[in-house]
């Protein structure tokens, strides 16, 4: 374990800084589900865009430590704006219709590094 020297500006910073990523970029789909009343992602297609995605960064060889991690979760509480998946470490929340919008996520931003504007929420 890294011992703190004094040389960063908080120890926060310096543990943050000494402990990268274990994936590169790791990502969470919603896919709950739920009866009535409020909307939820996986009626607008959340599981097979999940699958779609985990299946497209395997075919690409990028899948593991250090690369990318496809992940579904539980309500990420912005149903409203769903479906919705968020990028990790930059913290990047998108929406997507389908998986042409998958695709772009993958190419554009977890390949090239750059994020999709258009499906940003
Ligand atoms: S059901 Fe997906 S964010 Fe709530």
């Amino acid at each position: 374990m890294p011992v703190y020297d004094g040389t960063h500006s908080t120890p926060l910073h310096f543990l943050v800084m000494s402990n990268p990523s274990y994936y590169q970029h790791h990502v969470f789909f919603c896919v709950n589900q739920r009866e009535g009343g409020r909307p939820c992602c996986f009626d607008k297609g959340a599981k097979n865009a999940q699958e779609h995605a985990k299946a497209r960064i395997k075919q690409l060889d990028l899948s593991g430590a250090g690369k990318v991690r496809i992940n579904q979760s539980g309500c990420l509480d912005r149903c409203e704006e769903g479906p919705v998946l968020v990028v990790y470490p930059e913290g990047v929340w998108y929406t997507y219709v389908d998986n042409a919008d998958i695709d772009d996520i993958i190419d554009s931003h977890l390949v090239g590094g750059k994020p999709v504007e258009r499906l940003k929420i």
